[in-house]
């Protein structure tokens, strides 16, 4: 039996489902995996921080932060002077680094990451930030020290990208891609087909959870963009700036083209594309009308989807329905029991 010490950096959406999901799953890691594990401190921004080197009460530590309560009750050590005295004093294996993302910097969450490598732990994220401006610094850091640089959830949340490469794809090689990898603008395109307007479809998003209060990250592409960057910069092994690609949103789609679209059979999509040819690639985030003859005619609301093309393999697709944190954080538990297998 091997036992892992664990820290949270950022306990929002995504931290306090990853919680979660390592309660739920405590048994089976245990028996299947040979593997326990403490949750030795969760740092956030303005709710508090915790550390307890003996393992902290996971559960409290949820129900204090769904009241929007302080955590910094449930330390025992007295409180760090800021989050890299947090991850210093922690003496975790693994840092998760869940904070949100800085889409024109990655920071502060690169120097989270870079200072758990310091003190020797695994890296494992969901924030997009790091793995567009500082994929290969933290790669090779993470090599040079051993340990594992992984970020699953951070393209189309659980499902398998980036192991599916590493595991399942070796020495294929991928030359495009293309699919619908925002979830948001897809609703809202779904929700436009079926009779509301731009306004109305955005506010259900914020609603249910899926688009922020300022949502223009996903309407005007940008996150949609980071995805592509982060694909084309990890899988095809060229850096690739998410302001160098092509991109225009969904903010000028009006009510009419989309119905128009619907008389003729087709339907409005937030399109995502790369295509690497002659050792240069070229990148898109538009807005296309798709035809029925399409797989990505078929997703609807949230569900995303990629198919890939390799020298191998001429579409693989992927296609996830019902993202949410729940499937975030299963990424991430994912990419935890892979750093650490034998
Ligand atoms: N939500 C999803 O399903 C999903 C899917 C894929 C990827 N992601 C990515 O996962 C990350 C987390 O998303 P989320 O939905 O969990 O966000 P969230 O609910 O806004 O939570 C963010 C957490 O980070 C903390 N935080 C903010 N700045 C910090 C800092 N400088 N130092 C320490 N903690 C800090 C916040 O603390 P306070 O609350 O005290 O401010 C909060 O606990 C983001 O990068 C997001 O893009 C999310």
């Amino acid at each position: 039996m091997t036992h892992y010490n664990l820290a949270l950096l950022g306990f929002g959406n995504v931290g306090q489902s990853l919680a979660q999901l390592l309660l739920d799953k405590r048994d089976e890691l245990r028996d299947k995996y040979q593997l326990t594990y403490s949750i030795t401190a969760i740092g956030t921004r303005s709710h508090g921080m915790v550390i307890n080197t003996d393992g902290l009460d996971i559960e409290a530590a949820i129900r204090l932060a769904v009241n929007g309560s302080d955590l910094s009750t449930l330390s025992t050590k007295c409180r760090p002077k800021n989050v890299f005295d947090l991850i210093r004093q922690c003496k975790a294996d693994v840092l998760f680094e869940n904070t949100p993302v800085n889409y024109q910097s990655g920071e502060p969450a690169i120097s989270h990451l870079t200072f758990a490598l310091e003190q020797d732990m695994h890296i494992i994220t969901a924030n997009k930030g790091p793995v567009v401006h500082a994929y290969s610094f933290l790669a090779k850091m993470a090599e040079t020290k051993g340990r594992k640089f992984y970020f699953e959830s951070t393209v189309m949340d659980g499902a398998p990208i980036f192991s599916l490469f590493r595991e399942a794809l070796p020495a294929a090689q991928l030359f495009a891609f293309h699919g619908i990898l925002n979830s948001t603008t897809n609703m809202i395109l779904t929700r436009m087909e079926n009779g509301e307007s731009f306004d109305q479809a955005v506010t259900y998003c914020q609603k249910i959870g899926i688009a922020e209060t300022d949502p223009s990250g996903d309407i005007d592409g940008w996150d949609a963009a980071v995805k592509v960057a982060a694909l084309v910069t990890v899988l095809m092994g060229i850096h690739l700036n998410p302001a160098d690609i092509q991109r225009k949103g969904i903010r000028e789609i009006t009510i009419d083209q989309i119905q128009n679209a619907r008389l003729e059979g087709k339907r409005w999509k937030l399109i995502c594309s790369a295509e690497k040819k002659n050792g240069r690639v070229m990148a898109k985030v538009w807005p296309k009308l798709i035809g029925p003859e399409s797989p990505m005619y078929a997703a609807a609301g949230t569900t995303s989807m990629v198919v890939f093309e390799t020298d191998i393999l001429a579409g693989l697709s992927i296609v996830e329905q019902d993202p949410g944190p729940q499937t975030t954080a299963y990424g991430l538990l994912a990419d935890f029991l892979n750093a650490v297998k034998p």
